[in-house]
């Protein structure tokens, strides 16, 4: 798909189509092309738990989602839970911030990462939908994600079952100085 296409066409979808699985093959594809994204000093300190079978996927849903979100992702047949590593991006070889957001260069970097995810994945014809609103300790818990890592969003990836209108944009004049 042209890029413009593919960055025009991605929605965050809450309706995913019954039946319709994601093959292994494909997540690894969309996640390759993740990995592409660049990152502080080349860090790579972002993390992926790929869910896609069940029970997990129900008890992720259930368990670590808010009801809104179960609803959002209902049909979706896989869930990433994306992390990172903390004290490394944004920060020296002894972990001290190297300027004034330190630690949050690692979500920084993350974002860039499930930027190429969401656009990969509708480069293929998938849809997804960034949870940000989810119980990070209980997916730790429940995935036996490591202290060291920030869990951050939980993606959900599947095909859509609607067509949703964009959400309205801010003028370019409103977010944006020419110095
Ligand atoms: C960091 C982040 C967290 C988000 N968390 C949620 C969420 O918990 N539940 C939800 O329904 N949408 C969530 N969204 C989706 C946004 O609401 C959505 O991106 C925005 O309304 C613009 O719509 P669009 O993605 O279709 O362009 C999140 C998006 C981002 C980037």
């Amino acid at each position: 798909m042209e890029l413009n296409q593919v960055m025009s066409t991605r929605r965050s979808i809450r309706a995913y189509k019954a039946g319709e699985g994601v093959s292994r093959e494909t997540v690894e594809e969309i996640l390759q092309a993740a990995c592409l994204a660049p990152s502080w000093k080349n860090s790579q300190t972002a993390r992926s738990y790929v869910v896609m079978e069940e029970p997990m996927l129900t008890r992720v849903r259930e368990s670590c989602l808010p009801d809104f979100n179960q609803r959002n992702c209902h049909n979706a047949p896989v869930l990433i839970v994306t992390t990172f590593v903390k004290g490394r991006s944004g920060c020296d070889k002894e972990g001290n911030p190297s300027n004034e957001l330190g630690d949050q260069w690692g979500a920084y970097d993350l974002g860039l990462r499930d930027a190429h995810l969401i656009l990969k994945a509708r480069d293929l014809g998938l849809d997804t939908l960034i949870m940000g609103i989810r119980d990070s300790e209980k997916l730790r818990e429940l995935l036996h994600i490591p202290q060291e890592e920030q869990v951050a969003a939980v993606i959900a990836l599947g095909y859509r079952d609607i067509d949703p209108q964009m959400p309205g944009r801010r003028e370019l004049s409103e977010t944006t100085v020419f110095c």
